[in-house]
């Protein structure tokens, strides 16, 4: 008899398991012994989700992170001298939103909250100007980063307590994907205390997404911070992945319903040596394929601080060979500093800005398909964007 119900293996366990099948053999006195066990996650939202992470995952298409915090957007405003205003937040999504021809090469764009319920100066909410150029909407849905007590310096990510709801509630809004960011740090250890809770406060986030219709995105930035090399990044980022991919399998969370987004596997900012892109794909790919189940559809990095054209020649070098993922980007820093820089806050620069945005999304669309050049980049894109102890 197929049945779908959770069932307790036995008085003093607290373990629980999902039972698909529940035979008794003929002659057989104990029932545990023939139950057949799987992992299955039931869910109304089963297949949207796989579709979902799927469509996100398309070819040459990737995600544009514009997720920022009313703060820490008031720091990309402040860079060009607009003071943290709802307006100025405003026109500057307005103008990344509706670049026209975006929906080519980005598949997906992660809001704030503030932007997913936010319209543009005419009227038009922001969700319906994503989803006209076949772009998926996402949310930011953790509460940020606090001390880690009894940690050496670090962090854990808030976010838990009402996440079910706010899910929903954001479902409901036209958001179809979620985003939540915890950081570990390699220069204050990093400790195991504070890489397991990075991967339990992920996989719990995770299944609550699931739960509620939203693919989660997972993502443990590994910081850039350090002067260690990069075998120290692979030793760390594999510790990393391993504890996430251990906790997302206990909490029930399908793997065809998630996209990653992991930091490349590169040396600390501060090493005396940089990698060049092919060492870094190297690392980076050798970690994924040693963690990362090919169940998953995409995985979409972080720029982490890297130049504009640095994350653009580090993915394509990803892509020279086949992956079992789609190997593509989620860039926030290395999509928005020559738009920025191109806008000023000026209405009259807002064409050239869109277009600054629109050369930046192509040439990280063709890095995922492995066929960008680096050619003709602006001394603005080769820009690195690294600050010590940077905070979202
Ligand atoms: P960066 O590409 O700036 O590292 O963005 C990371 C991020 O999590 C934004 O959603």
């Amino acid at each position: 008899m197929a049945c779908s119900s959770l069932v307790k293996l036995n008085a003093s366990s607290s373990q629980w398991i999902g039972q698909q099948s529940f035979n008794q053999r003929p002659g057989s006195s104990s029932r545990l012994a023939t139950r057949r066990v799987s992992f299955v996650r039931a869910g109304s939202y089963s297949e949207e989700l796989v579709q979902t992470a799927k469509s996100i995952a398309s070819p040459g298409r990737g995600i544009l992170a514009i997720d920022e915090s009313n703060a820490t957007c008031g720091k990309r405003l402040d860079s060009i001298g607009l003071d943290n205003t709802e307006s100025n937040r405003q026109a500057y999504r307005q103008l990344l939103l509706t670049t026209p021809g975006l929906g080519e090469y980005i598949s997906g764009a992660i809001l704030f909250e503030e932007t997913l319920y936010q319209s543009t100066t005419d009227g038009k909410k922001f969700v319906d100007c994503l989803r006209e150029q076949n772009i998926v909407p996402g949310i930011k849905v953790d509460k940020g980063l606090v001390p880690l007590p009894g940690s050496n310096n670090e962090s854990w990510c808030q976010g838990l307590d009402g996440l079910a709801s706010r899910s929903a509630e954001y479902y409901k809004q036209g958001a179809r994907f979620a985003k939540w960011r915890t950081v570990v740090s390699i220069p204050c250890g990093p400790s195991a205390l504070a890489v397991k809770e990075a991967a339990w406060g992920l996989a719990r986030y995770a299944a609550i997404s699931q739960d509620n219709g939203l693919v989660p995105i997972v993502e443990p930035e590994i910081l850039l911070d350090g002067d260690h090399p990069i075998e120290r990044t692979l030793e760390v980022a594999e510790k990393v992945w391993a504890e996430v991919f251990y906790y997302l399998a206990e909490n029930n969370v399908t793997f065809e319903g998630i996209l990653l987004k992991p930091s490349m596997v590169t040396p600390g900012a501060e090493h005396k040596e940089k990698a060049s892109p092919e060492t870094i794909a190297k690392y980076t790919l050798t970690m994924l394929k040693r963690r990362v189940p090919p169940a998953v559809p995409g995985v979409m990095f972080l720029s982490g601080g890297q130049s504009e054209v640095e994350a653009t020649l580090n993915l394509n070098a990803m892509n020279q060979s086949p992956n079992p993922w789609h190997v593509s980007f989620s860039y926030a820093r290395a999509l928005q500093n020559t738009v920025l820089k191109t806008w000023q806050g000026h209405p009259e620069n807002v064409e050239a800005a869109q277009k600054a945005l629109l050369v930046r999304a192509k040439a990280n669309s063709l890095a995922q398909l492995g066929s960008y050049s680096g050619e003709g980049e602006s001394d603005e894109a080769k820009k690195g964007m690294f600050v010590k102890g940077y905070t979202y």
